[in-house]
């Protein structure tokens, strides 16, 4: 028996390890578990419940306003004897969280082998995102093996010195989560379209990081309240993460105001549902920015930088920073120009194909000897 851990935290984790845990579980040979940190609460146990994934263990080590100390001290002696008792063969984790990065230094400190999905993507820039540019660098030096969503990855990986047997190309398991939900339907409208009439052009924007909390997050409020006193058609969705501080600037700004609706994080097909819906989004969140493409809604990316520019280089996403006045130029842009519009909400994939999971699952059982072949990459 192959012996599986994943390990997880918080609600993108969840979402994009599903698939390859489902898969895990079906896969004869294999006996796979799961543990989360609970890295967050409500949050994660959406997705859970949602994929109906039932923990092998549950760290629940999280904390209101938690600190990245807390997070990773907690994590790491939450897993030290429980690495222990599991013997696992192989320790998957997934993405740049700080749960990521302490669940792969665990498994390295018990000496377990680690396998990493959606590795190689950087910005090069220290501090953007932060902490998760650290913690993907550091999880790629830790790992054994890595799971590159796209050709970029793979190269990021080529040049940070990991060699070429150990990286397999196998698209972004976020692809085959989307398919999944857009399978079951889209009956999952938000509560709030109720009181639409129709007519209404959907901003539906979300914004968490780190890096963007404080006066960016007031910029982007003060660029969203703007837009809607100038274009009485535009109504603003704002998914408002858990991230106390993130509450308290975008309920100081934007409370009370006409057509901006601030809802709570919503589970993941009524926020799949909402994307369709939306005529623009607005984002910081990655996973977002992954899924839109997919759906042909164009996003502005509300950052510095971003470690998924194929969205940029296909010309379905702009980076547009934290600056209230471009915020405001670019949407308006697309707001007025239906030739703008129309140039960037085509459908493109360029990070998956909804086959990443199989591949994660065939380059584990050959990487184990158990598979004669490695899977045919990714083709983006
Ligand atoms: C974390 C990840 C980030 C990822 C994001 C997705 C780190 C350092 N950051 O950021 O990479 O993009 O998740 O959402 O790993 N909270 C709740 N309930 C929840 C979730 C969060 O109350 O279900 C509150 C807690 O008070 C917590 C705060 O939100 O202290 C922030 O959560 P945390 O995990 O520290 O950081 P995120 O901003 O969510």
């Amino acid at each position: 028996m192959l012996k599986i851990l994943t390990i997880f935290g918080t609600r993108p984790e969840a979402i994009k390890l599903a698939p390859v845990v489902k898969l895990l579980d079906k896969t004869p040979g294999v006996r796979s578990r799961v543990v989360v940190t609970a890295q967050h609460r409500q949050m994660l146990d959406q997705v859970l419940s949602l994929f109906a994934i039932k923990p092998h263990a549950d760290l629940d080590i999280m904390l209101h306003d938690q600190t990245l100390f807390e997070i990773t001290t907690r994590s790491l002696l939450g897993l030290e004897h429980l690495l222990v008792r599991e013997k696992p063969d192989l320790v998957l984790v997934q993405g740049d969280t700080t749960t990521t990065f302490a669940a792969s230094l665990a498994a390295f400190y018990h000496k377990f082998a680690i396998g990493h999905v959606e590795a190689g993507l950087r910005t090069l820039d220290k501090y953007n995102p932060f902490p998760e540019e650290m913690n993907r660098r550091i999880t790629t030096v830790l790992a054994d093996l890595h799971f590159a969503p796209t050709r970029l990855a793979e190269k990021n990986l080529l040049r940070s010195g990991i060699s070429k047997k150990q990286i397999f190309l196998t698209g972004n398991t976020v692809t085959d989560a989307l398919k999944e939900i857009l399978k079951k339907g889209t009956s999952h409208a938000h509560p709030i379209l109720k009181s639409f009439k129709g007519r209404e052009k959907i901003l539906l924007v979300e914004a968490h990081r780190r890096e963007n909390l404080g006066k960016p997050m007031e910029n982007i409020c003060t660029a969203l309240s703007r837009l809607v006193q100038d274009f009485p058609n535009l109504s603003v969705i704002f998914s408002v993460h858990k991230n106390p501080r993130v509450r308290e600037t975008v309920y100081k700004v934007l409370k009370g105001q006409e057509r901006i609706h601030l809802v709570e994080p919503m589970d993941y097909p009524t926020l799949v549902n909402l994307q369709k819906r939306a005529y623009l989004i607005l984002t910081d969140s990655g996973g977002i920015q992954e899924e839109a493409p997919s759906l042909g809604k164009p996003v502005l990316v509300l950052r510095k930088t971003t470690e998924r520019p194929e969205g940029v280089k296909a010309g379905v996403a702009k980076l547009v920073g934290t600056e209230p006045g471009k915020i405001y130029h670019e949407a308006m842009t697309l707001i007025t120009s239906k030739e703008q519009y129309e140039k960037m909400s085509k459908k493109a994939n360029p990070y998956g194909d909804g086959r990443a999971a199989e591949r994660i699952v065939e380059a584990i059982l050959y990487y184990f000897g158990k598979r004669k072949k490695p899977p045919s990459p990714f083709s983006g």
